[in-house]
C-alpha cells in the first residue's frame, strides 16, 4: 500500500506558534510556561479540541483530562492505533517539548485523509493531561491513570506548591468522573506510537532525520526533607549549629559524586529542587526541601544506585545532628519498545526515503507507560544543539515536516490491517 501523505507545513508550524501563546511565562515565545490545569493549560485545550473538530474526529475527554479524538475506522469496533502526546510545558521551556507530537499527530491524521485513505482500525489522537511533574511532582499523570499505575487515593495525596490536591484540582478545573473511568481495557490500543523531539544531540550529530526508540529509560523521584536548627546568622557559633542548607549542600555533592562514579554511562541524578526556610540573609536555615531526580535505562543500575543514595544521607544528617526524611514518589520501570512498532517506522521511513536509526530515549514520556497498555515506539526528530526544557528548543520546520510524513505513514500501515 503506497501512500503519498503531503504535509501542510505552514498550517503546522502557525498551530504550533498560536499554541505557545497559551503561556504563562513572562517571556514572550518561543519561551512557555504551561502548567497542568492552569488557566492557560485549559485555553490550550479548548484551542486543540476545536482543531480535532474541524478535523471531523470525535472527541472524549477522561477523569482527569486526557483528550482522545478519534479518526473512526472502517472496523469500529477494532482496537485502536494511538498516536500523541502532551502540551504542557515546565516554567521557562521550550515551544516543541510534547507538542509536536500533537499537533504532529493531528496533522498525519489530517494528511492521511487527503489521500482518501481509509483505516480499518480507528487511528485515535490522544493529549495526555500532563507529562511534566513541575505541579504534583510526579509526571505522566495521564498516561499512569490510563495505565492503572495511579489511583483515586494517590491523587488525594498528590498535592501542589498550594496545598491542594491533585483531585481537588482536577474537580475545580471540570473533570468530574471517578478515576477508575479512565483505565484503558487492556485491549483498547492495538498499537501506540509518539511523535517527539528527541531532547538531546544524537541525531543532530549523526545528521539524520529520524530516530525510532527501542526503549525508555527508568525514572525515580525522591523528596528529602531537613530540619535543622535556625537562629540569628550572627550569635549562633559554628561549632553548635545545626545547618540545614549546610547539610543539603553536602548531601548533593554527595548524590552528584555516587551517580557519577557509577560504572553505567546512562545513570544521571539531578537535584533540580531546592527550597530553604526561612531563606533570609542574617538567617541560618532551619528547613531545606530538595528533590532528586535519577534515571538509568537500566532499573536495577538505577535502583542500586539509589540505595547507596539513601544510607549516604542518613550518615550525612546524624553526623550533622539534623532530621532528614525521604520520600519516594515514584520509581518507574524502563519500558522497551515493539518490535512490531519499530518494524513499521523503519518501513516508513523506507517509503519516505528517509535515513534513520534506532535508539533510546533518556527522556521520559507518556509512552513509558503506554508500553504498559499497548506495542509502543517513538520517532524523534531532531532539537537543535539537543537542547531542551529551554526557550531555545528548537526543531526546524523540515525536520517536523519528516517526522510527521514518517508518523503518517507508520499510523496507515498499523491500523490498515
Ligand atoms: O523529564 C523528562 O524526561 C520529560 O521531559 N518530562
Ligand atoms: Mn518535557
Ligand atoms: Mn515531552
Amino acid at each position: 500500500m503506497t501512500i503519498n501523505p503531503i504535509v501542510d507545513t505552514r498550517r503546522v508550524i502557525d498551530e504550533l506558534n498560536h499554541l505557545a501563546g497559551f503561556s504563562e511565562c513572562p517571556n514572550p515565545p518561543p519561551a512557555v510556561t504551561r502548567v497542568v490545569f492552569t488557566e492557560h493549560d485549559l485555553r490550550a485545550r479548548d484551542y486543540l479540541s476545536s482543531l480535532y473538530s474541524a478535523a471531523g474526529l470525535t472527541v472524549r475527554v477522561d477523569a482527569v483530562g486526557n483528550t482522545f479524538a478519534r479518526w473512526v475506522g472502517d472496523d469500529p469496533q477494532a482496537s485502536v492505533v494511538g498516536t500523541g502526546s502532551h502540551t504542557d510545558a515546565i516554567p521557562f521551556s521550550g515551544m516543541y517539548d510534547g507538542t509536536v507530537g500533537v499537533i504532529g499527530g493531528l496533522e498525519a491524521i489530517r494528511s492521511l485523509q487527503a489521500t482518501g485513505f481509509r483505516p480499518k482500525r480507528s487511528i485515535e489522537l490522544v493529549m495526555f493531561t500532563s507529562e511534566e511533574p513541575t505541579r504534583f511532582g510526579v509526571g505522566c499523570t495521564g498516561s499512569r491513570v490510563m495505565a492503572g499505575v495511579l489511583d483515586e487515593s494517590r491523587l488525594d495525596k498528590l498535592v501542589d506548591s498550594s496545598g491542594q490536591t491533585y483531585n481537588q484540582v482536577r474537580r475545580n478545573a471540570g473533570f468530574l468522573a471517578p478515576i477508575e473511568t479512565a483505565l484503558l481495557p487492556t485491549d483498547y490500543f492495538h498499537a501506540w506510537i509518539e511523535l517527539h523531539i528527541e531532547q538531546g544531540p544524537t541525531l543532530e550529530a549523526s545528521e539524520l532525520p529520524i530516530g525510532i526508540v527501542t526503549a525508555i529509560a527508568a525514572p525515580a523521584t525522591m523528596v528529602v526533607e531537613i530540619t535543622g536548627q535556625g537562629g540569628h546568622a550572627g550569635a549562633v557559633l559554628m561549632p553548635i549549629r545545626k545547618d540545614a542548607l549546610c547539610a543539603a549542600a553536602e548531601m548533593i555533592t554527595e548524590i552528584e559524586r555516587l551517580a557519577t562514579q557509577c560504572p553505567s554511562d546512562d545513570l544521571v541524578a539531578t537535584v533540580g529542587e531546592l527550597q530553604v526556610h526561612p531563606g533570609a540573609v542574617n538567617s541560618i536555615p532551619s528547613y531545606v526541601r530538595f528533590t532528586i531526580d535519577l534515571r538509568d535505562i537500566n532499573g536495577n543500575t538505577r535502583d542500586e544506585v539509589k540505595s547507596e543514595i539513601e544510607p549516604a544521607i542518613s550518615r550525612i544528617a546524624t553526623r550533622r545532628n539534623v532530621e532528614v526524611s525521604i520520600q519516594t514518589l515514584n520509581s518507574d520501570p524502563p519500558a522497551s519498545a515493539s518490535a512490531m512498532i519499530i518494524d513499521a517506522a523503519k518501513s516508513a521511513c523506507h517509503d519516505s526515503g528517509l535515513a534513520y536509526q534506532t535508539m533510546i530515549s533518556r527522556a521520559y514520556h507518556d509512552s513509558l507507560f503506554m508500553a504498559q497498555v499497548a506495542p509502543m515506539s517513538m520517532i524523534f526528530i531532531p532539537c537543535r544543539g539537543g537542547v531542551s526544557h529551554r526557550p531555545d528548543e528548537y526543531s526546524s520546520p523540515d525536520e517536523i515536516t519528516r517526522g510527521i510524513e514518517v508518523l503518517a505513514r507508520t499510523l496507515a500501515s498499523l491500523s490498515a490491517s
